[in-house]
């Protein structure tokens, strides 16, 4: 399919990197368009584990084209390091990247004033990754931030003074502010290093479009973080639904061939806010330490618990999901059987999707239904008819609660493990 978007079905750590590294086998380009550093993408290839944090994920395939589009938030020194990690273990990458000149540019002072904020919150804060995505956003909403086209400009510089001051008012005595010389430095660099690839990845993606190449665009975090849909205030700063691939990177809703959500087998968040389905104790830990379910940016632990249909269903809807792509179906193999919440129960009603109000998803009560387990997957499976039968009902399930099929299960982190399938509602 020519152009496809694939995102998170729930709080993000899906295992996104993993089949999107599948699917770019086929790809052209991988294209960002929202977010930054806060993303953790991790792809296993042949023993050897990269994690991405702001390059696609095609990043790590020679020959597939990369772009960053407008609606990121761009961390120069995270994003140079990350080429240079690249390029110390034999990849080449800076002559396959695109950046978009109308991304904002990341601050140090934002990375500063992010973890300030987190630690001026009360009980236990957002939880946020400290990246400095919050107030990189504010920035670019105030129309005050930076933007890579900036970079090396005379206008830029003027800007950038007037971003640290005003940032580093908002720091004050209370935190650590990056010095203006250091800053400078740091601009020069970016300027050096960042400029030559700075151009319109927009124009260069539908120019491949036209040509009929195939472009996969990659959503970060999980639709049940997005700015407006998901569990506010406990959400990111940018919009990480499919629709935001098209208003974050400029493609139109009608060049969008098909949309694949990725849901894990069940259900993990970090950081704070609602999650009707969370383990508590032993059982939580058990499938912590079995999915080793630690965050790949910032080392936290994951909270663990059950699959949770309600959550995948309004992704479904909101997304406009063609397909499902299933990850870690081998963490639950093993179990007798798995219990699945199928809708919640609030104040005696019975409701299908999550209700608006994150209050009120602190208060909904699941109603489980319980499905059969399934054994270990056999090494090489590859189709449908290798699934063990508990599997393929649990995704039948899933399909059948979100109207879409599952056409793909991930039992294992690296490429081979990987089902295509076609499991229709
Ligand atoms: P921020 O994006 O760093 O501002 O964090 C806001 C919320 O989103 C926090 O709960 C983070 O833990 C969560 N978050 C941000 N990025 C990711 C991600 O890539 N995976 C999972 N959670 C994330």
């Amino acid at each position: 399919m020519p152009a496809t978007i694939v995102v998170g079905m729930q709080w993000g750590d899906e295992g996104k990197g993993k089949v999107i590294d599948v699917l770019a086998g086929d790809a052209d380009w991988t294209v960002r368009f929202q977010g930054g550093a806060n993303a953790g993408h991790t792809i296993w290839i042949g023993g050897d584990r990269f994690a991405l944090h702001l390059l696609p994920s095609g990043a790590v395939r020679d020959g597939v084209r990369c772009a960053l589009g407008w609606g990121m938030v761009i961390d120069p020194d995270r994003l140079l390091a990350e080429i240079e990690e690249l390029e110390a273990r034999g990849i080449s990458i800076r002559r396959r990247l695109s950046i978009s000149a109308r991304a904002s540019l990341l601050l140090p002072c934002h990375r500063e004033l992010d973890g300030l904020e987190e630690e001026g919150r009360r009980s236990g804060g957002l939880g946020t990754t400290r990246r400095g995505i919050g107030p990189a956003y504010q920035d670019r909403a105030a129309r005050t931030g930076l933007v890579v086209a900036d970079l090396g400009t005379a206008h830029g510089r003027e800007r950038l003074r007037a971003a640290y001051e005003r940032l580093s008012a908002r720091i004050g005595a209370a935190g650590q502010v990056t010095p203006w010389e250091e800053l400078r430095a740091s601009w020069e660099r970016w300027s050096a290093e960042i400029t030559p690839l700075a151009g319109d990845p927009t124009e260069e993606v539908h120019q491949a479009l036209g040509r009929g190449e195939t472009v996969l665009f990659e959503g970060a975090q999980g639709t049940h973080l997005d700015l407006h849909a998901g569990t506010y205030p406990y959400v990111t700063s940018s919009s990480t639904l499919a629709g935001g691939a098209c208003a974050g990177f400029g493609i139109g809703p009608t060049r969008i061939d098909q949309v694949i959500g990725v849901a894990k087998a069940y259900t993990t968040r970090v950081g704070t806010g609602p999650f009707p389905t969370e383990l508590a104790g032993e059982e939580g830990e058990r499938l912590r330490r079995r999915g080793a379910e630690v965050g790949t940016t910032t080392g936290r632990p994951r909270r663990c618990g059950l699959l949770d249909l309600p959550l995948l269903r309004a992704a479904a809807r909101w997304n406009g999901l063609t397909g499902i792509a299933l990850t870690k179906a081998d963490v639950l193999s093993g179990r007798k059987s798995n219990s699945v919440a199928v809708a919640y129960e609030l104040d005696g009603r019975r409701i299908e999707i999550p209700p608006s109000s994150p209050h009120d998803l602190e208060r909904v009560r699941p109603v489980y239904e319980e499905w059969p387990g399934w054994e270990e997957i056999p090494e090489g499976a590859a189709t449908r008819s290798d699934l063990p039968q508990g599997l393929a009902r649990y995704a039948e399930r899933i399909a059948s609660a979100t109207g879409a099929p599952v056409v793909l299960i991930s039992t294992g982190p690296e490429r081979s493990s990987t089902i295509s399938c076609s499991i229709a509602p």
